[in-house]
């Protein structure tokens, strides 16, 4: 299949959605501190910029933010679930080994029959699964796709670990992607290097009826900061050129929510000024795949994002994995 040049992908709607309980990082500090786990409001906000994050409640799985997230992106749209050809849901923290949450997703929005997959490369998902969709849609294999990303990533933290438990939440986002004759995506670049496997991983695995290693997150996190702040400026320039677009055209830098001082440094090495790079890490935490489409629909509901902007989604995660999308909303 070939892609055909007067055929293009456009952001038709987003969604999102959080789970209720809100844990500020006061809240969180006492509960570590009744476990014996000893961290500050002040440390979390001056290493990471986060005040905030959401955690699911029990039994509240990934496909449930998803489904949520998909149904305000849909109704955005003005499309049902039937109208979607394709489904993709970018997630780590999948509700079962399998089947997909894709699938159990395409079964809670009552759409049948359309393919569903899930798209896993941690917190570059969502740039990943964007990626993929636009280019099913770019061959003509797709019209209309719901892409999501959804993580409940508090189900494999290690409270009794201060330097990762602080710094994630759980969370949904969600695009309806359309063809268009014109676009829309404008360039994506996609990366991996698998020798950095080690710096940022869950080591469990399901094995014999069991689990085996260690289930829970391990992060050195400052090799992922060092890579993270490369490889997300080299994936930026690389959409640019490829779209013939220079840094200053860019209206909104939305990278993924690691981290505001990773986030800060991506805008400084484009040149870009602090108000032109959207922000939820403060009130989202580290949300994984969801934190993209999350920041992206927070901002066009707002109304600070308006048709025709010119976005550069960048995505940094496990794998090691990056990549980055450029478009015009
Ligand atoms: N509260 C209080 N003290 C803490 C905490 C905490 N939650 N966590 C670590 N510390 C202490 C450490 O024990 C250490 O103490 P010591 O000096 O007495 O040994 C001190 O703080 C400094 O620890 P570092 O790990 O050196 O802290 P650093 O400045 O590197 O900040 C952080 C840690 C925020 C994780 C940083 O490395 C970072 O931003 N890394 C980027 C990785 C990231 O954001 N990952 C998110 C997931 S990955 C992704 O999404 C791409």
């Amino acid at each position: 299949m070939t892609a055909s040049p007067n055929l293009h992908t456009r952001i038709a709607g987003t969604g999102s959605h959080l789970p209720p309980r809100r844990l500020t990082n006061a809240d969180l500090v006492a509960q570590l501190a009744a476990r014996g786990i000893e961290t500050s409001d002040d440390w979390i906000v001056e290493r990471t910029g986060i005040r905030a994050r959401h955690f699911a409640g029990d039994g509240v799985a990934a496909s449930d933010l998803a489904a949520a997230a998909a149904r305000q992106a849909l109704e955005a749209a003005g499309c049902r679930a039937e109208d979607v050809d394709l489904i993709i849901v970018a997630t780590s923290t999948p509700d079962m080994v399998f089947p997909s949450t894709a699938c159990i997703v395409q079964a809670k929005l009552g759409a049948h029959g359309c393919p569903a997959f899930d798209v896993q490369a941690v917190c570059s998902g969502f740039v990943y699964a964007l990626t993929v969709a636009d280019a099913l849609i770019r061959t003509g294999s797709a019209r209309r796709a719901l892409v999501i990303g959804s993580e409940v990533f508090s189900r494999i933290l290690d409270f009794d670990d201060r330097t990762t438990c602080v710094l994630f939440g759980d969370g949904a986002g969600a695009v309806v992607l359309e063809a268009a004759d014109a676009p829309g995506l404008l360039a994506t670049d996609l990366h991996a290097d698998g020798r950095h496997v080690g710096i940022l991983c869950v080591p469990g695995t399901v094995s014999g009826g069991r689990v085996l290693g260690d289930p829970l997150l391990k992060m050195d996190g400052q090799a992922v900061f060092k890579l993270a702040v490369g490889v997300l400026d080299s994936a930026a320039r690389t959409v640019l050129a490829k779209a013939g677009r220079r840094a200053e055209d860019v209206d909104w830098l939305i990278p993924h929510q690691a981290n505001i001082r990773i986030m800060q440094s991506a805008a400084r090495k484009l040149r870009l000024p602090p108000e032109r790079l959207v922000v939820t890490v403060d009130q989202h935490g580290n949300t994984s795949a969801a934190s993209i489409p999350l920041a992206l629909d927070a901002a066009v509901r707002d109304g600070r994002i308006r048709r025709g902007d010119t976005l550069l989604l960048e995505g940094v995660g496990g794998g090691f994995t990056w990549g980055a999308v450029l478009l015009d909303y």
